[in-house]
């Protein structure tokens, strides 16, 4: 028999060998991703099916109905609800609310506890403070110079602020320079229909509104000084975003009788200002009505305040995230 003789070619065999490995790599890649991951997968969901009973158990503890404990599962992480030490009636549909913060549970459920409004009401009151007393544990705002700045008997301005830009609007009031601009255009639109409207009080210093508030206090007594005047510090003047407007120099609650407040009522929020303290809010901002007073926040802003008829407080708490 003839031996047939085998060639050894090196260049095919180097190839055989590079293809081997590249085969085992590829091998032991696909079981190091894919198994050891689906391994890792299953341990992570050992790890949440832990968490899940952990809280269920938790939950049940406390004496949670198994409805509320689903909504309150599916509402709040297991790590909040761990923290939970006891039971708030109210938390499932509390927390269902969109604006509901864990940090003001003690206050939404005393709310609760105390009233009849519902956990979306409760949670708006309790975010914008008016489950508390005006002007206690009163902030002092972070940066005063935000246009979205809110002051009001929670929030103050701090003792020294002025704002850097203010320019003259009407017939020497003082806004900061784009409501001024704003303002100032709105007089004169206005004018152009045939009314007279004119700008009372802008731009107001600490001095000014101490001045005020003493002479109120000293006329009316301090309970019904707070129903129209902002105590030194929380009168959103101070922000020079804010202007009294005027057909006759008073400041009266018959101005809403005029066309003057009419033409405001359809087109203010075309200058960016809002109507600050409305009628039927009177129990969120704390002022009686005044539909004299307006506020600069630009004319995005103050459009979807004026469709949704909500006060400024509600915008902060809708759209700003206060709590
Ligand atoms: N009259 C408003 C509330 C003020 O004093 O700022
Ligand atoms: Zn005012």
């Amino acid at each position: 028999m003839k031996r047939r003789k085998v060639k050894v070619n090196f260049g095919n065999l180097l190839l055989v060998i590079f293809v081997s490995g590249l085969f085992a790599y590829g091998g032991f890649y696909v079981y190091k991703n894919f198994l050891s991951d689906d391994s890792s997968n299953s341990n992570s969901s050992i790890k949440d099916n832990n968490n899940v009973s952990k809280v269920n158990k938790k939950l049940k503890d406390l004496g949670y109905s198994n409805d509320d404990i689903k909504k309150i599962e599916n509402n709040l992480s297991s790590d909040v609800i761990e923290s939970l030490d006891v039971k708030y009636d109210d938390l499932a549909d509390l927390s269902s609310v969109k604006f509901f913060h864990i940090e003001n549970l003690d206050r939404y459920q005393n709310l609760c506890d105390n009233s009849s409004f519902s956990p979306e009401e409760v949670v708006m009151r309790v975010n914008t403070n008016i489950d508390r007393e005006f002007y206690t544990d009163v902030k002092i705002v972070d940066d005063p110079d935000d246009p979205f700045v809110l002051v009001n008997k929670f929030y103050e301005v701090p003792q020294d602020y002025e704002p850097s830009d203010l320019v003259s609007v009407g017939n020497g009031q003082k806004m900061r320079s784009e409501a001024a601009e704003y303002v100032n255009k709105l007089l004169k639109d206005i004018n152009a229909d045939g009314l007279y409207l004119q700008a009372q009080s802008g731009f107001r210093s600490i001095d000014l509104q101490t001045r005020l508030y003493n002479n109120y206090v000293a006329r009316d007594g301090v309970e019904e000084a707070d129903t129209y005047s902002a105590r030194p510090g929380s009168s959103e003047h101070h922000t020079g975003l804010a202007i009294d407007l005027s057909h006759d120099g008073s400041l009266e609650e018959s101005f809403e009788n005029t066309k003057q407040f009419e033409w405001l009522q359809k087109n203010a929020h075309r200058y960016g200002l809002i109507l600050r303290y409305p009628k039927d809010k009177v129990y969120m901002t704390g002022y009686m009505y005044e539909p004299w007073h307006y506020r600069y926040v630009g004319i995005e802003v103050a459009t979807l305040i004026k469709n949704e008829g909500i006060t400024f407080e509600e915008y902060c708490v809708k759209y700003k995230g206060l709590f």
